[in-house]
C-alpha cells in the first residue's frame, strides 16, 4: 500500500462537506482520489471547494467505487439505511471502511457488516467525533490518572428546543433514519458516556419516547420520536439516565454528558468540561476549556493511523454492536411499555 491513505467519499451531503472534506485538507497522510454522491452537483462543488478533492474520480454510482483499485479505503457519509449495505459493498471488495454514525439501523445490519470485516481482514470504524473533542481528550487522560475514582452514575443527553435536522429529509422518515434524535443524538452522547465509564456491559435498558410538537405534513414522512428519555443499568452496577429531542420545551439546546465519579464528578457541556470535588473540606468546582483540534478531525486521523501504522483502535465493531443493541432495545421498550433485557 502507497505511504498515504487512498480514500473515497461516498455521500457528499451536509457532514461530509462541513465535518469530512473540510478536515481532509489538514491531513498529510490521506489523499481524496474518489467522490461519490447521487447528485453529481454535489461531487463537483467538493471540487471546486477543496484542495484535497481537486483531483478525485467522481462517480453517481457507489459501485464503482468498489472496482477501483486505487481506492484503499472508503469514507460512507450517505443516509443512515445504507450505511451497512454500502459497508459490506466496500469490505468485500477489500476496502477499509469508515462510516458516519449510525453504525446502522439493526443490529442485524451491524452484526453483518463485522462479519464483513473479518472475512475480508479490513477496518471498519464508526465515526465518534465525540470521544475526540479536546474536552474528552482531557477527561480521558484525567481517568487514565486515577484522578475521578470510578465513575457510578450518570447522565448524557443532546436536548434540542426546536432542531429537527434537514426539515422534512429523509431523518424524519424511520425506514431511512432508524428512528429520530435517539439514534441521530443518542449515538453519540450513550457512546461518550459508556466511553468514559470504561465500556461497561449493558444489562437492560428502559425507555419512553414521545411526538407532542412536531406537525406532520402531506409533502413528508414524519414517523420517528421527537423526545425520547431512558434509563441503562450495566453489569457493574452503574447506570445512565438519557434525554435526547429534537423538539421540546426547555431553556435551550444543551450536549451533555455528567458522570459521578466517587473521587470528583465531572460534566463536560458544550465542549467545557467541569470536575465537581470536594478538598480541604471545601466543595469545588474546576472549568477546564480544552483547546484542540475538532473531534472528526482527530477521529478521521485516528482511522488512517489504523490502517496504516496498525494502531490498537479505540472504537471496535463489537462496541457498535452493543452500541445499536442499546438503541433499538430503547425503541423496544418505549413501544412495550416494559424494561428490555440485553
Ligand atoms: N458525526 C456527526 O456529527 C454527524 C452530523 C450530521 C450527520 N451525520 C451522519 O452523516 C450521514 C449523512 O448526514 P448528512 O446530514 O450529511 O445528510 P445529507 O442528506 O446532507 O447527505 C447525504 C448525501 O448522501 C447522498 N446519497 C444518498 N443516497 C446515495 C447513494 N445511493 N449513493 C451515493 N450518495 C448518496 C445524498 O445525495 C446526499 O448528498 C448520516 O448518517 C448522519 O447521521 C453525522
Amino acid at each position: 500500500m502507497s505511504k498515504k491513505l487512498r480514500m473515497a467519499i461516498i455521500g457528499c451531503g451536509s457532514i461530509a462537506l462541513h465535518a469530512h472534506a473540510s478536515n481532509y485538507e489538514k491531513i498529510d497522510n490521506i489523499e481524496i482520489v474518489a467522490l461519490c454522491d447521487l447528485k453529481p452537483e454535489r461531487t463537483a462543488l467538493f471540487k471546486e471547494k477543496y484542495q484535497c478533492c481537486k483531483n478525485a474520480f467522481e462517480t453517481t454510482d457507489y459501485m464503482d467505487i468498489a472496482k477501483r483499485d486505487d481506492v484503499d479505503a472508503v469514507d460512507i457519509c450517505t443516509p443512515n439505511y445504507l450505511h451497512s449495505i454500502i459497508a459490506i459493498e466496500m469490505l468485500n471488495a477489500g476496502k477499509h471502511v469508515l462510516t458516519e454514525k449510525p453504525d446502522a439501523m439493526t443490529v442485524a445490519e451491524v452484526k453483518a457488516m463485522k462479519e464483513a470485516a473479518d472475512k475480508n481482514g479490513k477496518i471498519l470504524m464508526a465515526m465518534r467525533n465525540n470521544r475526540y473533542t479536546p474536552a474528552a481528550i482531557y477527561a480521558r487522560k484525567s481517568i487514565a490518572n486515577g484522578e475521578y475514582g470510578e465513575f457510578y452514575a450518570g447522565r448524557c443527553g443532546w436536548v434540542r428546543r426546536r432542531g429537527v435536522p434537514g426539515d422534512g429529509s429523509w431523518f424524519s422518515d424511520k425506514s431511512k433514519s432508524g428512528g429520530g434524535p435517539l439514534i441521530d443524538l443518542g449515538v453519540h452522547m450513550i457512546d461518550l458516556a459508556m466511553f468514559l465509564m470504561g465500556n461497561p456491559k449493558p444489562v437492560s435498558v428502559s425507555g419512553s419516547t414521545f411526538r407532542r410538537l412536531t406537525e406532520s405534513k402531506p409533502e413528508f414522512i414524519f414517523d420517528v420520536e421527537e423526545l425520547a428519555m431512558g434509563f441503562i443499568k450495566f453489569d457493574n452496577g452503574a447506570c445512565l439516565q438519557i434525554d435526547f429531542s429534537w423538539a421540546a420545551n426547555i431553556p435551550n439546546e444543551s450536549i451533555f454528558v455528567e458522570l459521578r465519579g466517587e473521587k470528583a464528578g465531572i460534566k463536560i457541556e458544550n465542549d467545557v468540561l467541569t470536575v465537581h470535588g470536594e478538598k480541604n473540606g471545601q466543595e469545588y468546582n474546576e472549568h477546564v476549556k480544552a483547546r484542540g483540534e475538532y473531534g472528526h478531525c482527530t477521529a478521521i486521523r485516528h482511522f488512517a493511523d489504523v490502517v496504516l501504522n496498525g494502531t490498537e483502535p479505540i472504537f471496535t465493531p463489537d462496541q457498535g454492536i452493543q452500541m445499536i443493541a442499546i438503541l433499538n432495545a430503547l425503541y423496544e421498550s418505549a413501544a412495550t411499555g416494559r424494561e428490555v433485557l440485553l
